[in-house]
């Protein structure tokens, strides 16, 4: 644990999620629970930590939404801040803080620290030709245009980003750019913004990560990290043209915002801010505070930003990396009053059921969606989603997986452990707790294992490995669970109740640590547990201790601490889920980018009709294709057509189609095909024949 006794404090932050629509299982699983687990054992030990988190509520993603929705960019944020901050009070995510990055006071901390750079001379200036749409009269961020992409051809590549090929691109290197907005091809007009020169801060960043901290960071991190500065750094704007977000505090700079990557991150500053004005005026908006701060003053939130002995820790997802280990830290070492994170333990991303998770696609589940099916199962998605955790490569969620994690951990071995030692207890012994009589080797062993898992737990987390710490966790209980099936102390009633006693007493005192080590995976079990137990608050340091519950104590009611979910119950989550990103897929099609404009002469090359089907076959081998004997008025001919999936032979015979006639002729499957017949595809790929609307000759022109 020496790396966190070095300080005095631990600020935690978790990624500030942008307020533009729902977050899903698989952000929780990378920012926000581990995180979480971590706070929540950190001040189990007693330690002074602050864990803030907020609402990203700047940059186009808001405005994007806005317009998708109808509606105004703070409407959206309104909703969506509301949403997110309740789904994370319901899950039990200890923020001490929950902010939003529109709030006044985050404004002026970002001006400031803007201001700051600018008066230390640590921004450049620069005019660079950007696109601008005219006739929106906007410039365009990276997201508002789209071209083909120069690496691979496909034609909806972002400015930033090309989603097929996945290559990293500037909004100049697209092919045939079109804005967004409108839909007309950009120009370039030259506009003015600050830039940060990264590449001024090499040698730090070198001495910082690839120096300092190649051992304790993750190897993902720090791989990624080595990659941006061996491949040398570059200046980035800092400030944007665009009419949503924080002014830039500057007289020339009219129309022009910070960059929200900018803005984001001092995020957690503001809501440090604000957090102690709230309590050190005892007026509670944004503030919960977890633990007594006992009197503080406005101040205070320098100390947990600004004093050498902080530590500070990012929780974030694998695509945050570079900002919050690259570009904030040379913000805030730029700056020159700030302390750098210690850690930025990120993870990687969870996938469901077998494809990526993505809310816009509906393949998701979105955690106020998870709320309303199972509110009583906050702790059972928390415990499934921690010993699934993406930490060194992508992992995955499965329904199934979730049934079996409910089942036979939590039900089977934990809430059995505890049931059958309160139940025994109270049977027995009137529910108090017996003494110990002489201790035989199995106890012995029990109470070895109960003394190390404490530590154990506690050497995991302080390595971030909240997946392998929640394995231990449950591995206590295991070891629980496993002494009274080999003690048997049911059968033992009868013939030797001080046996019975000493069973009992020292599986209660088991349990009575698994509610302190269980408290930062499953906070509300733990709760459940100790007030079973009739614990007062403990702190992390008395686990593993073998006399927690004095004899003679009175237990509370026994109840079941974790309940069964049944086969229907999943298959129901699993048809929702096929369901939903079905519905998805046809509100929001994916359709491909239309095609540059053509001359009515490429046009007219065509030799188009409508033909009608004579005759339909199935060809061997081919699940695609059928073969059509088509009466064009010109001729009969042979045409092959992929369309077996979506018309059987039968139902062809006799229709009028449309067919491209003049198209040369080529041999599918070994059959020379004699033109194309035309269909519509919709964007899940379902074909349909286009025909005449009454009927027609065959050979009929279509033009
Ligand atoms: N809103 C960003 C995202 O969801 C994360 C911002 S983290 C912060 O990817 F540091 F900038 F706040
Ligand atoms: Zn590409």
């Amino acid at each position: 644990m020496a790396s966190t006794d070095k300080f005095k404090r631990i600020t935690i932050t978790s990624a500030l999620p942008y307020a533009n629509g729902p977050k899903h299982i698989g952000h929780l699983a990378g920012a926000y629970i581990p995180a979480d687990v971590y706070a929540r054992f950190q001040r189990s030990t007693g330690r002074d930590v602050l864990f803030v988190c907020g609402s990203d509520e700047h940059g186009t993603a808001i405005p994007n939404q806005a317009l998708k929705e109808n509606t105004t960019p703070q409407a959206i944020i309104d909703k969506y801040h509301a949403l997110i901050r309740d789904c994370f009070v319901s899950l039990d995510i200890s923020f001490d803080v929950y902010h939003r990055t529109s709030e006044p006071i985050h404004h002026q901390t970002s001006q400031e620290f803007f201001l700051r750079l600018h008066e230390k001379g640590l921004l450049r200036e620069e005019i660079s030709e950007q696109y601008f749409d005219e006739q929106t009269r906007t410039f365009l961020a990276d997201r508002y245009i789209t071209g083909t992409c120069p690496k691979c051809s496909y034609a909806s590549a972002y400015g930033d980003q090309c989603e097929k090929c996945g290559s990293t691109l500037s909004p100049s290197e697209l092919l045939n750019p079109k804005s967004t907005l409108s839909g007309n091809p950009p120009i370039l007009r030259p506009t003015k913004h600050w830039y940060l020169p990264l590449q001024d801060w090499e040698g730090w960043l070198k001495d910082w990560i690839l120096q300092s901290h190649q051992s304790d960071w993750k190897p993902n991190v720090y791989g990624q990290c080595k990659s941006w500065i061996d491949a040398g750094l570059q200046p980035r704007a800092m400030t944007r043209d665009l009419d949503w977000g924080i002014k830039v505090p500057l007289k020339d700079a009219e129309g022009k915002v910070l960059y929200v990557w900018f803005d984001a991150p001092i995020g957690y500053i503001s809501a440090t801010r604000a957090f102690f004005e709230e309590v050190a005026s005892s007026k509670m908006k944004y503030a919960t505070p977890r633990r007594n701060f006992g009197k503080v003053n406005p101040e205070d939130w320098k100390l947990y930003w600004q004093d050498k002995e902080t530590k500070l820790v990012h929780f974030i997802g694998k695509d945050n990396i570079v900002f919050h280990c690259i570009i904030f830290p040379v913000m805030l070492h730029a700056h020159g009053d700030f302390v750098v994170p210690e850690n930025v333990p990120a993870n990687e991303f969870m996938n469901l059921e077998g494809e990526k998770m993505s809310t816009s696609r509906g393949w998701s589940i979105e955690m106020h969606e998870y709320l309303e099916q199972f509110p009583d199962k906050t702790d059972e998605l928390r415990y499934c989603l921690l010993s699934n955790l993406p930490e060194s490569k992508d992992s995955e969620f499965t329904w199934k997986d979730f049934q079996a994690k409910n089942n036979n951990e939590l039900v089977a071995i934990f809430g059995n452990f505890v049931n059958r030692a309160l139940v025994l207890t109270e049977k027995n012994f009137g529910g108090k707790i017996p003494p110990c009589s002489s201790l035989e080797d199995i106890d012995h062993q029990l109470i070895g294992v109960l003394k190390e898992a404490p530590k154990r737990i506690a050497e995991a987390i302080e390595l971030y490995r909240f997946r392998e710490a929640t394995v231990l966790m449950i591995d206590l209980a295991r070891a629980g669970n496993k002494y009274l099936a080999d003690t048997e102390p049911w059968k033992l009633a009868k013939t030797n109740l001080d046996r019975v006693g000493t069973i009992l007493n020292l599986s209660l005192q088991v349990a009575a640590s698994l509610s302190i080590v269980c408290e930062p995976f499953i906070p509300k079990t733990a709760g459940k547990l100790g007030a079973m137990l009739r614990l007062g608050d403990l702190s992390w340091e008395k686990a593993g201790q073998s006399n927690l519950i004095q004899v003679g104590a009175q237990l509370g009611q026994a109840a079941l601490l974790f309940n069964k979910i049944e086969d229907e119950t999943i298959e129901r989550q699993k048809q929702l889920l096929v369901e939903r990103s079905k519905k998805q897929s046809q509100m929001n099609p994916e359709l491909p980018a239309a095609k540059d404009a053509i001359q009515y002469d490429a046009f007219s090359t065509m030799d188009i009709r409508i033909g009608t089907v004579l005759a339909a076959e199935r060809v061997e081998k081919s699940e695609k294709l059928l073969k059509l004997r088509v009466d064009t008025g010109l001729d009969q001919r042979t045409v092959m057509s992929g369309i077996a999936k979506h018309y059987s032979p039968e139902e062809l015979v006799g229709r009028q189609v449309t067919i491209l006639a003049n198209l040369a002729p080529r041999k599918i499957m070994g059959v020379e095909s004699q033109g194309m017949i035309l269909m519509a595809e919709d964007s899940e790929g379902k074909l349909r024949l286009i025909g005449p609307e009454k009927p027609v000759n065959p050979g009929s022109t279509v033009s």
